[in-house]
């Protein structure tokens, strides 16, 4: 028997979450599929969304794939270009390119071919991270509008509180208002801006992280929101403890029994992708119930209570996140997010469809 840990994924539940977001706005759907579509197979997860009006992602490499594949829509490459090698391939596979740098258009300068490209000038609103400073946005509009490489431009921008009390408001209205002189495509939004923020849906809103079937807030899970996970990482209980009052488990000895207790051992750990800093105590399921996490997570195993699950022993079925356990509660428990869990899963993790 191979080594029990898995992730299952529901394909359809990705096909479901894009519905959620088509009912939500009438902007086109821009779908995030970076970081090998958020851990979930680049090519997999491009499949279930094909209702989508476009991609996004990082890698050329990737979004050639894409256009190979046949899919024909808008596929964007969410960081542009990286060197001036790049643009002829932009332009044989009709890849539309963000410009955030200054850099960026200096390489389309020198581009020397006739075929033009699509171009989505990125704002900073105030993230500072990629995007041109407001002071800076009429100018490289000019220069890009009259720019020989360049057929046609969107305004993009990407929020930092979109998910947080904070909100949008300013941001947006400093957009709005770098936007108000042009007649031109715009997006905004995210997962958490596309849910929470109509007035700015723009012209394409770019989904990620609820389209893999996770709550972009804090305080509203994905269930409210009409998402299914689509991935479930599930393993099984391979060995029992039984332990006295005193008795410690793991690595440092982090957990120690107050009294007598049974312990599971769970063919899972952070060489798998699990987060060797959540805590005791993170949530997990055993045999379709909630139980806790114990000590420290170690490279290939880590321990479960069995204290309230008596019946539970070697072979129990353990969901780490996915169908039945929110990947949010577990992503807090570890003080992380959801992303960083789904990005997480490792190759000798097999991927059941
Ligand atoms: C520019 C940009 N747009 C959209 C997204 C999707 O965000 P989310 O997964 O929060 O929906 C990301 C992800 O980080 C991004 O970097």
């Amino acid at each position: 028997m191979p080594r029990p840990i898995q992730a299952n994924l529901d394909l359809s539940a990705l096909e479901n979450n894009l519905r959620v977001a088509r009912r939500t706005t009438s902007a086109r759907i821009m779908s995030v599929v970076k970081a090998d579509g958020y851990g979930h197979g680049l090519m997999r997860a491009a499949e279930a969304l094909a209702a989508t009006d476009g991609y996004a992602l990082l890698d050329i490499q990737d979004a050639v794939r894409l256009r190979e594949a046949g899919y024909r829509q808008t596929i964007l490459l969410l960081e542009g270009c990286f060197s001036a090698e790049q643009l002829p391939v932009i332009a044989e596979y009709r890849l539309t390119c963000v410009i955030h740098s200054p850099w960026q258009i200096a390489m389309l300068d020198g581009y020397p071919e006739s075929r033009t490209l699509d171009v989505w000038l990125k704002i900073n609103s105030g993230m500072n991270r990629l995007g041109f400073a407001p002071q800076q946005v009429a100018q490289t509009m000019d220069q890009l509008r009259r720019h020989r490489a360049v057929r046609d431009v969107t305004l993009m921008t990407h929020f930092a509180n979109a998910d947080e009390s904070r909100g949008i408001a300013e941001p947006l209205a400093l957009f709005n208002d770098l936007a108000a002189s042009y007649r031109v495509a715009r997006s905004l939004a995210n997962s958490a801006t596309l849910l929470r923020y109509p007035e700015a849906h723009g012209d394409w809103v770019r989904p990620g992280i609820m389209l893999y079937g996770a709550s972009p807030f804090a305080e509203v899970s994905a269930q409210e929101l009409g998402l299914k996970p689509v991935m479930t990482l599930n393993s099984r209980i391979i060995a029992t403890q039984e332990l006295r009052a005193g008795d410690e488990v793991g690595y440092g000895a982090l957990f120690r029994a107050e009294h007598s207790m049974g312990i599971g051992i769970v063919a899972c750990g952070y060489a798998d992708g699990y987060p060797r800093h959540a805590l005791s105590g993170t949530p997990i399921l055993v045999d379709g119930q909630r139980t806790r996490t114990l000590g420290r997570v170690s490279m290939d195993m880590l321990c479960v209570d069995l204290s309230t699950l008596p019946q539970a022993g070697v072979g129990s079925r353990v969901v780490l996140w996915g169908e039945g356990m929110p990947i949010e509660e577990v992503a807090r428990a570890a003080g992380t997010v959801s992303y960083e869990l789904m990005c997480a899963r490792t190759e000798r993790v097999p991927v059941v469809v």
